[in-house]
């Protein structure tokens, strides 16, 4: 059944939320459970449609895959198919990460080629420079891809492309080199927190692993990997997410089980904004309303996160003054900002450039989410709008926020799940 959101803006949020364990670590973290036959457990799995999606897609390449307690994921990985075909990797660009851990464990794999999605194109060509520069043969068509890794050997390979690094090509990258013979050193490698969370659990598993976290990361090939126990790091996306939802409503929202030390950029841009911002070990609070415009430029980690962008638009909605946001990760990442004009918002959009001309107030009205960011984005503004809200396409936001709404009530806000037949007459998708 397609369900939408329903939000009354006003209400002040207060009060303290968990943070989820984080998608963009436990994607990858569980297709390299494939890189073992023996049982790797995972804890702190967030409940969301993407992580179940790619427990149906380990299922597919032979992996038993339970769920013995919420949160908990216990995968092994006795026998495998080299092959993931289209139907499982088009609804879900972020199996590309299968590609790592089914090279590394069996020399092989054949894969469906994603295609683009809606924040951009989304190639994957430097994940398969970096194998091929890595010794694999790499051959494609009729849209799969095969990689043969028969012949590869440790050796220097650059991810860099034109936005810099990758994140997921750095992580197939790594995956592969456990298991291949020699020393490889991945260059411009991707410093995100999710990758140094998959480097960790590889750690856990016997692989030997130096540099997680700067732009050079060094694996030493091992024979085989074993089982291990891990916990999935916060998800920062989603930390800075509510505390947006805070700062919005000129609120006072604490984070715990947050690690401050993986959101410095948004939390610095969160100060410059004028928000009050505490932290310590474990938690971040976020209270007061934002009061400066900002110029915010996204990038690869430990630049501002392109995942919290559109939520941060959202935020300096409320600043009579002109902000901008300049995307250098996805030039075209801007489906959100049209939806927020029909909320009433001043943004100009030129090119990977958006100015928000922010004061202007705002007014409830039915919207419709592109991808899972712009539909915290979406929500976000409602909560500080007149009226009512209804944004469409809620599936969007079920890949990479568990429970959204009901979190969101709990520290006051007015937001309901209800059935798209509830929609407003003719506004209603066909
Ligand atoms: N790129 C290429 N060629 C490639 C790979 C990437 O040109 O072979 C380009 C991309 O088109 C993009 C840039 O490089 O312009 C960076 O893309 P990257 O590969 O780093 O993105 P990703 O690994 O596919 C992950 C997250 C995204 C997040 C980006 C950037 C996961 C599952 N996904 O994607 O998360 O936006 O890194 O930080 O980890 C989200 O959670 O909403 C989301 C989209």
């Amino acid at each position: 059944m397609l369900e939408v959101a329903h939000i009354h803006g006003g209400p002040v949020l207060r009060g303290v939320v968990r943070a989820a364990g984080a998608k963009n670590a436990a994607l990858p973290i569980l297709a390299a459970a494939l890189l073992t036959e023996e049982v790797v457990t995972l804890r702190g799995v967030p409940d969301l449609s993407d992580v179940r999606f790619m427990a149906e897609i380990l299922r597919h390449q032979g992996a038993e895959v339970a769920q013995p307690a919420p949160g908990t994921w216990v995968i092994r990985a006795a026998a495998l198919t080299h092959r993931t075909p289209y139907d499982l990797v088009r609804k879900m660009r972020a199996s590309v990460c299968l590609l790592g851990a089914l090279v590394g464990r069996l020399r092989r794999a054949e894969m469906a080629i994603p295609g683009g999605c809606v924040i951009g194109p989304r190639p994957i060509d430097l994940h398969l420079r970096g194998l091929e520069t890595l010794g694999c043969a790499v051959t494609s068509e009729g849209g799969l891809v095969r990689v043969d890794a028969a012949a590869a050997g440790g050796t220097d390979v650059d991810m860099g492309g034109p936005m810099g690094s990758t994140v997921l090509g750095t992580a197939n990258l790594v995956m592969a080199a456990t298991l291949t013979p020699g020393v490889t050193r991945i260059l411009t490698a991707a410093r995100e927190p999710e990758v140094v969370d998959l480097c960790a659990l590889l750690t856990k598993m016997g692989a030997r692993i130096s540099g997680q976290g700067t732009s050079t990361i060094v694996v030493e090939g091992v024979a085989r990997l074993r089982g291990c126990d891990h916990t999935i790091i916060p998800d920062r996306i989603e930390v800075g997410t509510y505390l947006v939802a805070g700062a919005i409503t000129g609120g006072d929202v604490t984070v715990q089980g947050a690690e401050p030390a993986h959101l410095e950029a948004f939390l610095g841009k969160l100060r410059e904004a004028g928000v009050s911002v505490e932290t310590g070990p474990g938690f971040i609070r976020a209270h007061g309303r934002p009061t400066r415009p900002v110029d915010i430029v996204t990038a690869p980690h430990p630049g501002f996160p392109t995942d919290l962008q559109a939520q941060f638009m959202a935020l300096q909605l409320l600043v009579p003054a002109r902000s901008t946001f300049t995307e250098k990760v996805y030039p075209a990442r801007f489906m959100h900002a049209a939806e927020l004009q029909r909320m009433g918002a001043d943004i100009a959009v030129e090119g990977a450039v958006a100015s928000v001309h922010g004061g202007k107030p705002l007014s409830g009205a039915p919207v419709m989410a592109s991808d899972l960011r712009a539909s915290a984005a979406l929500i976000l503004a409602a909560l500080a709008a007149q009226g009512e809200t209804w944004v469409q396409r809620l599936y969007h936001l079920d890949r990479g926020y568990e429970r959204f709404e009901e979190r969101l009530r709990a520290l006051g806000a007015d937001v309901a799940r209800r059935p798209a037949a509830d929609l407003p007459k003719g506004f209603a998708e066909d």
